[in-house]
């Protein structure tokens, strides 16, 4: 603890360990994990990320908060030269265990996250990681710091996570649909502790007495981590599920988590690619964008749910979308709108409203489907 009453990193890192521990030992034998089904053979990665991943037989990869190394032992079944790291040492044992057990290409390697460039010296054709990984991490830029570090020149990293916009809602004692604000969307620096009562993988298991110390992070401030780190992002792509089971969600025949039919953005489709880099935004548009990041000058789109702006009028905002997009790409002065509701409308303790916003949100993301964006008034 601090002098203030607060854990300190160092004491929240290691309330998550004894966790993962603890974790690690019910996941061998949950169903949810299906380990015995992959002892007989199989890969349990998403075809998504094997088809964007690449090819990775005799690549060397590097799986970052691997667990107990069955997504790397899948990598390593693809062919992949594999090193998994995590933090919990049950998690490295049970990964060695089945590594030597099933004969595949993979060491791991127990380390915190933050401390594995002291441990390891080497860069990776492929860093990864997914599923369940940053909400653990204190502080994004450090772990983009670390990424990039173990990418070598001319390799990738690629990460398949939780969108953090379905972080902001109320997990737990909800219903499908009820999209109930309850969470930070930005990064914050004391962790959100909570008290566990079982897993993701068995919500209703005894695990013992542990605490969850974890943090936000918005998907600009990865994304632009990860730049400023000096990585180039060639995709990002935004799914509507997600793979594990959520409370407002409901399962769908394939096994992933969508909200319910009648849910506004339900049957949408989601941006597909956003790529950053190409549209670099150019002269008036870029300084406004700058004056508007800055608070100079008023967002250049009114009438939607910023402060003052009276109720939301969805299809006045869609039209003015819609011309925006057809005079050509979008330029930091549009992604800054999105900044600066997003900033209005947190602040807004009506539930109601908070709620138009995301599904707002979610509308305009909709709108400018397939085109191009940058974060931010860029250099
Ligand atoms: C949800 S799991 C990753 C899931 C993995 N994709 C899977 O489904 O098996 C998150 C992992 O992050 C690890 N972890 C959490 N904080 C960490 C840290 N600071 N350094 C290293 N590993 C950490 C945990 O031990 C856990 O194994």
């Amino acid at each position: 603890m601090t002098a203030a009453g607060k854990p300190s990193e160092r004491a929240s890192l290691d309330a998550n360990r004894r966790l993962w521990d603890a974790w690690t030992e019910l996941h061998e034998h949950a169903p949810f994990y299906d380990l015995g089904g992959f002892r007989q053979g199989g890969v349990r990665l998403r075809d998504y990320e094997i088809e964007e991943v690449g090819p990775v037989a005799g690549k060397r990869l590097l799986h970052l908060q691997c667990h107990f190394g069955i997504d790397s032992l899948s990598w390593a079944r693809l062919g992949a030269r594999v090193t998994g790291v995590d933090f919990s040492p049950r998690a490295i044992t049970l990964a060695s265990t089945l590594a030597a057990e099933l004969g595949l290409d993979a060491r791991f390697i127990e380390s915190d996250l933050d401390r594995l460039p002291d441990v390891l010296d080497e860069t990776f054709d492929v860093v990864y990681t997914s599923r369940g990984v940053l909400g653990w991490l204190p502080d994004i830029r450090r772990w983009a710091r670390v990424v990039a570090r173990f990418v070598r020149p001319g390799g990738v990293f690629y990460i398949t996570e939780i969108h953090p916009v379905a972080q902001v809602f109320e997990n737990e004692g909800v219903t499908p649909g009820e999209l109930r604000l309850a969470y930070p969307y930005w990064e914050h620096l004391d962790p959100l502790v909570f008290k566990v009562v079982g897993s993701y993988a068995d919500p209703t298991a005894d695990v013992g007495d542990h605490e969850e110390h974890g943090w936000d992070h918005g998907l600009g401030e990865i994304v632009t981590a990860l730049i400023d780190a000096s990585l180039r992002i060639e995709f990002l792509r935004e799914f509507e599920f997600v793979d594990w089971p959520v409370d407002f969600l409901v399962e769908s025949p394939d096994g992933l988590w969508r909200l319910p039919d009648g849910t506004p953005d339900r049957g949408r489709r989601p941006l597909d690619r956003a790529r950053t880099g190409e549209c670099a935004p150019r002269g008036r548009s870029r300084r406004a964008a700058a004056a508007v990041l800055r608070g100079e000058i008023p967002p250049p789109i009114r009438g939607g749910s910023g402060a003052g702006a009276g109720p939301l009028d969805r299809r006045r905002r869609a039209d003015l979308l819609r011309r925006m997009v057809a005079r050509g790409p979008m330029t930091g002065a549009a992604a800054a709108t999105i900044v600066r509701l997003g900033h209005v409308e947190y602040r807004v303790t009506d539930l109601g409203r908070a709620r138009e916003f995301y599904v707002d949100l979610l509308g305009f993301v909709e709108t400018v489907r397939g085109v191009g964006y940058r974060m931010g008034p860029g250099g």
